[in-house]
């Protein structure tokens, strides 16, 4: 049987892990290596014990520091691991700095990567993830693409043959959990201090993490300052890299609109999502998911990741200003339920058969 190495590090390559695991260990010996770069409970293992995901036979514990810092030692560990394994192939998810450190380790050793949720492009090195999914698409040999946008990305740089379209297996994920949930995922959640909170039956639903929109107090407030008008409060999980920025501002300026939360677990996500009015958010999962549960979304960023979540303006792109998120939020839209571009929630054995095509050719 082919070994493969599965490499994660980060959130959104848990819940994808979940899925894919699960159809490839039917024909494969996989190896799963966690880099450590999301290491908090409810940032890590939750996602493990609640979707039953094989615990890794590997985790390098490697988090924080500069992008650089943290991609040099992924490296180095990643490529020790790699020369112990011997695997006939790498497999990793999406564009985080674990991707990146993981693809640039196995193509030096003569290991071909299989890259999940190749040829997403923004247009911009500004974005930090930008790089990373770049330099994997380049060293990858096999390019899996979720939607027809980043087919034609891949070939407007040269890729051809290497590249499939098999669908989201975001969309696999949400679309199984979707259907498994207890409905009590939502008395569990927690603030910061570990009490319960009251999630109301109207709620927006929203993410914030980017670098790009926490990293200053201006933006983070401005996007406070707009869910505070809204006419339904606004649960928030808080990602760790601006739980303390999140709770000073709320603090200082006495926000009452807004439910600070410790992040959830996916069921708890998913629920939210379903339950939700609509979503404000930054991150590429939840714009989808908004999507598949035709809600509507705005996304606060300058670029559009997703371009097939824009259809019907069903996602928009606000800046992070007061008057433009609300204007978004406030725009009326209808859903084109059979517009369905991103698979049919079946995207994880056709990553599994691409994985073992290329083996059989
Ligand atoms: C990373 C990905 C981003 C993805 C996000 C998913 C990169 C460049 N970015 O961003 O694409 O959207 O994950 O959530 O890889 N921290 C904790 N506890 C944790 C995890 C992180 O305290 O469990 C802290 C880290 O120590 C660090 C900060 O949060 O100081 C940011 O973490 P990092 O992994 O660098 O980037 P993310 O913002 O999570
Ligand atoms: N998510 C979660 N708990 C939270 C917030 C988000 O399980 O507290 C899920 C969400 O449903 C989505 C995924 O995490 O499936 C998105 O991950 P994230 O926003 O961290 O990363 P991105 O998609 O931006 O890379």
């Amino acid at each position: 049987m082919k070994k493969i190495c599965t490499v994660v590090g980060a959130r959104p390559q848990f819940i994808k892990l979940a899925v894919v695991s699960r159809a490839l260990r039917k024909q494969f010996n996989e190896v799963i290596i966690h880099t450590g770069q999301h290491y908090d409970y409810n940032m890590s293992d939750v996602f493990f014990e609640e979707m039953d995901i094989p615990h890794p036979d590997y985790n390098l514990g490697i988090s924080g520091g500069t992008h650089g810092a943290m991609t040099g030692q992924m490296l180095i560990a990643i490529e020790e691991v790699l020369i112990k394994e011997q695997p006939d192939m790498l497999l990793v998810f999406g564009d985080t700095n674990s991707t990146m450190a993981a693809a640039l380790a196995a193509v030096k050793l003569h290991i071909p990567v299989c890259h999940v949720e190749a040829g997403n492009r923004l247009g911009t090195y500004d974005n930090p993830e930008e790089v990373n999914r770049i330099v994997t698409d380049h060293v990858s040999s096999i390019h899996l693409v979720c939607t027809e946008s980043g087919v034609d990305f891949l070939k407007k740089e040269g890729f051809s043959d290497s590249v499939h379209l098999v669908g989201d297996p975001m969309y696999d994920a949400f679309c199984y959990y979707s259907n498994h949930l207890s409905g009590q995922e939502l008395d569990e959640i927690v603030d910061f201090d570990g009490n319960n909170v009251t999630i109301p039956n109207d709620f927006y639903y929203m993410t914030c993490h980017r670098q790009e929109n926490t990293d200053t107090d201006e933006k983070l407030d401005a996007i406070f300052s707009a869910m505070e008008q809204l006419d339904a409060p606004v649960v928030y999980p808080v990602h760790p890299r601006n739980h303390q920025r999140a709770k000073q501002l709320a603090t200082k300026n006495n926000y009452q609109n807004i439910i600070l939360t410790q992040p959830v677990g996916y069921k708890a996500s998913v629920a939210l999502v379903n339950r939700a009015k609509k979503i404000v958010t930054d991150s590429g999962g939840l714009q989808r998911e908004a999507f598949f549960a035709g809600k509507q979304c705005v996304t606060i960023f300058d670029y559009v990741a997703w371009p097939e979540t824009m259809h019907n303006k069903c996602n928009q792109l606000a800046k992070p200003n007061k008057e433009d998120i609300l204007k978004k939020i406030n725009t009326p839209i209808t859903f084109d339920s059979a517009y369905r571009p991103f698979g049919d929630g079946h995207s994880a054995e056709k990553i599994v058969s691409h994985i073992a095509a290329y083996f059989s050719e």
